[in-house]
């Protein structure tokens, strides 16, 4: 979306740190799919939120590049740590290098293989959960970590509107959209969550958990 609205809110939003930049802009000249990276304004966005929520812990399924994992880390209460789980160890370690340039070096924990075997062995209850990872474990995700999180926590997911296809009739969806779709649907259906879908860049599901 890049309509001048679109232009004037960026213009009109704090600038994301040195790191941040510089992390966006390897990603510009040395990756080519740049569309996986949160970047500048829904990582503000996401900054805005999880300061908002002072989480003490965050789960993040899908680390990529570091980018939203030190977006959350600027929100952090006293002590508190983004857990960040991705399988891809290439695009991990130039996440560690640019988080280690960071002030929160000592506040993100990388961990590397499939999200699906990690979630259940974490032991933390969690105040923020953000799932950004392989689309059609959107829903099983949800599941793995729910009961992880705290009465009142919150659940962000990315790319729900995936750009727009999910607006499209189910025989002409493929199966990334049928999964996101059903992942949209779920959360509607859930009575345990109030949630509000955000049309920011490629859709973000936030929902609060109100009850166990
Ligand atoms: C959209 S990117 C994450 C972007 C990052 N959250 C950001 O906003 O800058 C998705 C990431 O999910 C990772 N991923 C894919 N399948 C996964 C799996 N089964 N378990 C963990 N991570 C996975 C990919 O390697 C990729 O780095």
């Amino acid at each position: 979306m890049e309509d001048s609205w679109i232009k004037y809110a960026e213009e009109f939003t704090s600038p994301e740190g040195d790191v941040l930049l510089s992390l966006a802009r390897e990603c510009y000249a040395n990756y080519t799919n740049h569309s996986m990276l949160s970047g500048f304004f829904q990582g503000r966005v996401l900054s805005m939120l999880s300061k908002m929520i002072q989480p003490k812990a965050v789960l993040e399924i899908g680390t990529y590049l570091g980018y939203s994992a030190l977006c959350f880390a600027e929100g952090l209460a006293e002590g508190g740590k983004v857990i960040t789980l991705d399988v891809d160890e290439a695009t991990n370690k130039v996440a560690r290098s640019f988080v280690a340039k960071s002030p929160y070096a000592d506040r993100i924990q990388f961990h590397l293989g499939p999200a699906a075997e990690i979630i259940p062995t974490l032991p933390e209850r969690f105040d923020l959960v953000f799932i950004d990872a392989d689309k059609p474990n959107y829903s099983n995700y949800y599941k793995l970590v729910f009961d992880k999180v705290r009465p009142g926590g919150f659940i962000i997911a990315d790319n729900v509107l995936w750009s727009g296809k999910v607006l499209l009739k189910d025989k002409d969806q493929d199966g990334h959209t049928k999964a996101l779709h059903a992942f949209n649907w779920m959360v509607k259906a859930d009575s345990r969550v109030s949630n509000v879908l955000l049309p920011i860049r490629d859709g973000l599901m936030i929902l609060r958990k109100e009850k166990a």
